[in-house]
């Protein structure tokens, strides 16, 4: 059986007593499952409330979902790596497609973001994937990769080996429409071979999550998909009962 991680993406939601209830649920009715790896994005503000929640549980763990790539200083409104490790974050997300294409964070931003993670100890989850467009234009393949490259341009081959990878179609992404399994394959297949090439065999072992509106009815074939390693899960994250579900697939 495959190691899984299931990452929920809470997004801009989940104030602290909602991320309080939502924790008491899931706790109390999650019961850890072999090779089965929790992970939490709440939001900066209610990070502190999942790290209480998951502190004596070592199948859960949380993160933020950006940083900034200084690691302190005169940035109003920003959050260092050190900080949020400080703070009790163990992961965090970089380059995930919101942050590309909403906050038009570049390819180069993204590399300083998973050098500044590393530097301080967090796991970055660097979140890849290509636009309508760019898939209608035959370029899938070639935008992930680049992506991937040049978010890990700064890290040692040692330091590529110890991260997570998620591909997330931006036209999947809140839209109800999700990759086939097929098209997860291909994709995934092709991180994996770029993960390899970087940090030779250590690159078998790297998370590689699908995310793009997965829910309790598309999991399934999703991470039976060869190299899909779990799933980073938006909306339907959101309720306790609903993840629950998801994560017991
Ligand atoms: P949805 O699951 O809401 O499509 O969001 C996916 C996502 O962006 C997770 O990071």
């Amino acid at each position: 059986m495959k190691s899984l991680v299931f990452a929920a993406n809470w997004k801009m939601n989940q104030a602290p007593a909602d991320a309080e209830a939502f924790m008491r649920t899931f706790t109390s009715q999650y019961s850890r499952q072999q090779q089965k790896r929790v992970l939490f994005f709440p939001p900066a503000v209610s990070l502190h409330v999942v790290v209480a929640a998951v502190r004596q549980r070592g199948d859960l763990e949380t993160g933020v979902q950006n940083i900034h790539w200084e690691d302190k200083g005169a940035f109003t409104g920003e959050i260092s790596a050190t900080l949020a490790r400080a703070a009790g974050a163990r992961h965090v997300l970089v380059g995930h497609s919101e942050r590309r294409h909403v906050f038009g964070e570049s390819d180069e931003a993204t590399g300083k973001k998973v050098a500044a993670a590393a530097r301080a100890g967090l796991t970055p989850m660097i979140c890849v994937g290509e636009t309508l467009e760019e898939r209608e234009a035959g370029e899938t393949l070639a935008v992930v990769l680049r992506q991937l490259r040049a978010a890990v341009a700064g890290l040692e081959a040692a330091a590529v080996a110890t991260l997570m990878v998620a591909y997330e179609p931006v036209w999947a992404i809140g839209t109800g429409m999700t990759a086939t399994p097929q098209d997860a394959a291909e994709v995934h297949a092709a991180l994996r071979k770029e993960l390899i090439a970087i940090t030779g065999e250590r690159g078998r072992a790297v998370p590689i999550l699908y995310g793009g509106s997965v829910n309790r009815s598309n999991v399934d074939a999703l991470v039976s998909v060869e190299d899909v390693d779990g799933v980073l899960v938006g909306g339907a994250s959101l309720d306790a009962e609903g993840w629950l579900a998801i994560v017991r697939s």
